[in-house]
């Protein structure tokens, strides 16, 4: 195989929701790397948990005047990362390599993205704009840790031929588990495809609906389900973006937000959803090996349910998943 020409730390990863990030420093991981994400009057910095002086957790410390103090020695570092106090030598010039190392930080749809080198793409779109439509709401629904990749994860997402093994009588018939063909369209950020006349029921089973999908698969690891229910005039919608974030190589933290133009009728739609994703869980974190093998001509695909997969697998063949180049 020829050399990936990507990687992983060159885009956009969401590590936390934004009210999780406070005045108190704390620990956050990403592709294996200890992040320490703390809040100033500046916005939220992001460093590499690791104090130049002596290699100490900075999450460990505290912000003071908005400066993160080290635990150890006391050094102070701003919001940038430059060290602007070494207590036990005041008034001696401070080394100009006395800077924590930070990263690309930003906040959007309620969470704290983070890259680790200069991104090579942006923060992941909302297909149709809808975060900039003020008749929808974004709401940060789930946060949960999976005993995966992010690729695993993310093709769970887009996987639709599971439902009736999967989600019986939830999201699949179990009567009826053939796959129509749906059509790729790929795009240079992503792909897409439209599926429609879906299984859809309520875990308590009092609500019963056809549904379409609309699958906007941003890469590498986001997920939009655009979701309408056949038939039904009233012009609502529902999206729900699922982000998954690659923690470590075998640990992912999966975001998801609805983006609504409508008042949830459904009271039990976070526990429902919660309970589909228990489903999923159990199959995926079973998944060996738990990151998508390298090449294409690993496992075995088959063309019409696996035609997402397969493009999402080819993209991948050029992304070295280790993550962060050696400096
Ligand atoms: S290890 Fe951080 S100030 Fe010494
Ligand atoms: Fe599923």
């Amino acid at each position: 195989m020829t050399a990936a020409t990507k990687r992983l730390s060159q885009f956009w990863h969401p590590i936390a929701r934004v009210e999780d990030v406070t005045e108190q420093p704390q620990q956050f991981v990403l592709l294996d790397e200890k992040l320490v994400a703390f809040r100033t009057d500046a916005g939220i910095s992001v460093f590499k948990d690791l104090c130049i002086h002596r290699g100490t957790a900075l999450s460990l410390g505290t912000v003071k005047n908005g400066c993160i103090v080290c635990p150890y020695h006391g050094w102070e570092f701003d919001s940038t990362g430059a060290c602007v106090k070494i207590p036990a030598q005041p008034g001696k010039p401070i080394p100009a390599a006395a800077r924590a190392i930070s990263y690309h930080v930003a906040e959007r749809y309620g969470l704290v993205w983070v890259a680790l080198e200069d991104p090579i793409q942006e923060i992941p779109h909302v297909p149709e704009n809808l975060d900039q439509d003020a008749t929808f709401t974004t709401d940060v629904f789930s946060v949960l840790e999976w005993n995966t990749s992010a690729g695993r994860s993310t093709e769970n997402s887009m996987d639709v031929s599971h439902f009736p093994f999967v989600h019986p009588e939830l999201l699949g018939d179990p009567d009826a588990p053939e796959q129509d063909p749906y059509d790729l369209h790929a795009e240079d950020w992503g792909q897409w495809f439209r599926v429609p006349n879906q299984f859809w029921r309520s875990v308590d089973g009092t609500q019963n609906s056809r549904i379409t999908y609309v699958y906007t698969h941003v890469y590498p690891f986001t997920m939009h389900l655009y979701v309408t229910v056949d038939g039904d005039t009233s012009g609502n919608v529902m999206s729900v973006m699922v982000i998954a974030s690659p923690t470590e190589a075998k640990k992912t933290k999966v975001f998801r937000i609805a983006f609504r133009n409508y008042v949830e009728t459904n009271a039990n739609f976070v526990s429902d959803y919660l309970f589909i994703l228990e489903q999923d869980r159990v199959v995926v974190e079973s998944i060996r090996p738990e990151e998508i093998p390298a090449s294409l001509k690993q496992e075995l695909h088959i063309k019409v349910p696996d035609l997402s997969s397969i493009a999402f697998r080819r993209w991948l063949e050029d992304v070295d998943m280790q993550g962060l180049a050696e400096v």
